[in-house]
């Protein structure tokens, strides 16, 4: 039985992507948040989104540093996850409390989060407000991720190797495993038609009448 449900679910019905900690720095300040809204946006060049609420810290975290780092947690910091989403790094240093170890990125400021499967360093390329919301857009600079997580696909061949996804609450999830997906059986031999089965019959009665010749 399927049932109607409110507006508010599309965004839960949405929300499978793997959940990214957001990190960012500016001047001596460091953050990190989770978000649940994230997507790819285009290929070439290569664009990601995040679309961040005005009244998070991260919001003028990337406004001002022009700047972002997704870190791709795996269950390992399921934990940090809802603790990073419940406080503001307005009121406490959610990093150094949580006493996470960060390293340096590659191309941009901002610190990467140690632990988490992969990471995708983005500058700033827009910001457009969107409903309540503004898409931040990044422009990908650098990325990087472990390697038994992922080899041009996730391999989830590991369950700490996989990426966490949201599900709304404190409920969070994995996914399970690969399916590879066939081309669909092509249909069986063509149907025979009318002449072809015209001469079958008439070749089948010749054979039987050869046999009763020659006993
Ligand atoms: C798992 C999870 C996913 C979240 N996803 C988003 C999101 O996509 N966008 C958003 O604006 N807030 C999201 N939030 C809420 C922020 O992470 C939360 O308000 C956080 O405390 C903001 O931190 P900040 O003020 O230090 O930036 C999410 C919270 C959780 C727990």
């Amino acid at each position: 039985m399927r049932r109607n449900l409110s507006e508010h679910d599309a965004r839960r019905l949405m929300v499978c992507g793997p959940l990214v900690l957001v990190t960012t720095t500016w001047r001596n300040n460091e953050d990190a948040m989770p978000a649940a809204w994230s997507m790819p946006l285009s290929a070439d060049p290569p664009l990601i989104g995040v679309a961040v609420h005005p009244s998070r810290h991260t919001h003028d975290m990337i406004r001002f540093s022009e700047q972002f780092a997704l870190n791709i947690p795996g269950r390992r910091l399921l934990n940090h996850c809802q603790y990073f989403g419940t406080t503001s790094g307005r009121d406490v240093d959610k990093i150094e409390l949580s006493k996470l170890p960060t390293f340096r990125a590659r191309k941009i400021e901002a610190k990467l989060l140690e632990g988490c499967v992969a990471y995708i360093e983005c500058g700033l390329e827009d910001a457009l407000r969107i409903g309540d919301h503004t898409l931040f857009v990044g422009r990908v600079v650098a990325v990087s991720a472990d390697e038994e997580a992922y080899n041009e696909l996730w391999t989830l061949a590991d369950e700490d190797e996989k990426p966490l996804h949201y599900l709304g609450g404190a409920s969070y999830a994995m996914l399970g495993a690969r399916l590879e997906a066939r081309p669909p059986q092509t249909a069986g031999p063509a149907e025979e038609s009318e002449a072809d089965r015209e001469r079958r019959e008439l070749d089948q009665e010749r054979d039987a009448e050869e046999r009763e010749r020659t006993g």
